[in-house]
């Protein structure tokens, strides 16, 4: 495994790698690698010759008030994972080099944005376009790999890639959980024992509205009412939104009847958690 800390470097082996005309795999994070992440590089194993990951904590996605100091980090660990799921190279670009004095361009995936996470986190989205464009740009993958846990990431990253003509396809894979159906996530290390706790009735008040929705119940408004019904009964659970929405689009929706995506963000403690399911 080769370990690639600079954009010049990283892109000089993605030239060597088009040359040899293999197929390449791409798996952009964050880093503080669990299960989530894991599954996406096994997917990128599975369906390329070479798969290349990412550690970068993208300072432009954060917002003024959010994480972006103590985001949690363990480069040695990630590596070591990283080594035994077989990944070929992990690129850990510095700030300085991804946004050098002077930057000054970024991407903007219009209306797509406007709601769930876009609304509660301003510039978040232009801040994940931008780095993956540019992270596009220096791998120049075939596949790139996103997990649904990040719906709406999905949704703007599909877009991008196709209203700038993109030459990379994105795969999207199920969301990996705990043994209690909380979504994993590199931020419930932030989660104390109670906390940690209550976080599994987010799912399970999603969960539920499918088997609601299983039952015969179409209305969006219905199935809103009864996720927040849920979700109000664990006193530690501050709600940010409970939406129904279009899987395309992600417009509000009145009925599920072209199949629907249930999207949630609460806080518990300070930290800030996100899950959805998707209806059909
Ligand atoms: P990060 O939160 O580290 O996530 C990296 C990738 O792992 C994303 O595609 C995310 O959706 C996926 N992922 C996270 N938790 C998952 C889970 N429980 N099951 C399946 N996949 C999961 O998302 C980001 O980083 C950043 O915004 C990034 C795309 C790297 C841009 O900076």
């Amino acid at each position: 495994m080769e370990v690639i800390k600079t954009v010049s470097e990283m892109a000089e082996a993605a030239g060597r790698l088009k040359a040899s005309g293999v197929t390449t795999g791409f798996v952009p994070t964050m880093g503080y690698l669990h299960e989530g992440h894991l599954s996406l590089i096994r997917l990128s194993k599975k369906d390329t010759a070479f798969t290349t990951l990412s550690i970068f904590v993208n300072p432009t996605q954060f917002g003024p008030k959010e994480d972006l100091e103590k985001y949690p980090r363990d480069t040695e660990g990630d590596l070591e994972k990283c080594r035994n799921e077989g990944v070929d190279i992990v690129f850990i670009p510095e700030p300085g080099d991804m946004y050098p004095a002077g930057y000054g361009t970024y991407v903007n995936v219009e209306r797509i944005t406007d709601n769930l996470c876009g609304r509660s986190r301003p510039g978040h989205f232009k801040g994940v376009a931008t780095v993956v464009a540019k992270l596009f740009n220096i791998v120049g993958p075939d596949k790139a790999y996103f997990g649904q846990k990040d719906f709406q990431q999905t949704a703007v990253i599909r877009r991008m890639v196709r209203d700038l003509n993109m030459a990379v396809n994105v795969m999207v894979a199920p969301t990996v959980r705990e043994p209690d159906g909380l979504a994993m996530s590199s931020r419930n290390a932030y989660l104390q024992t109670d906390e940690r706790r209550a976080a599994s009735t987010l799912y399970r008040a999603l969960e539920s509205a499918r088997i609601l929705h299983n039952n015969g119940e179409k209305s969006t408004d219905s199935l809103t009412v009864h996720i927040l019904g849920m979700l109000r009964e664990e006193p530690l659970i501050e709600l940010e939104y409970v939406e129904v929405v279009s899987p395309d689009n992600l417009e509000p929706l009145q009925n599920t009847d072209g199949g629907a995506v249930i999207a949630a963000a609460v806080r518990i403690g300070g930290t800030r958690l996100i899950d959805n399911i998707i209806i059909s």
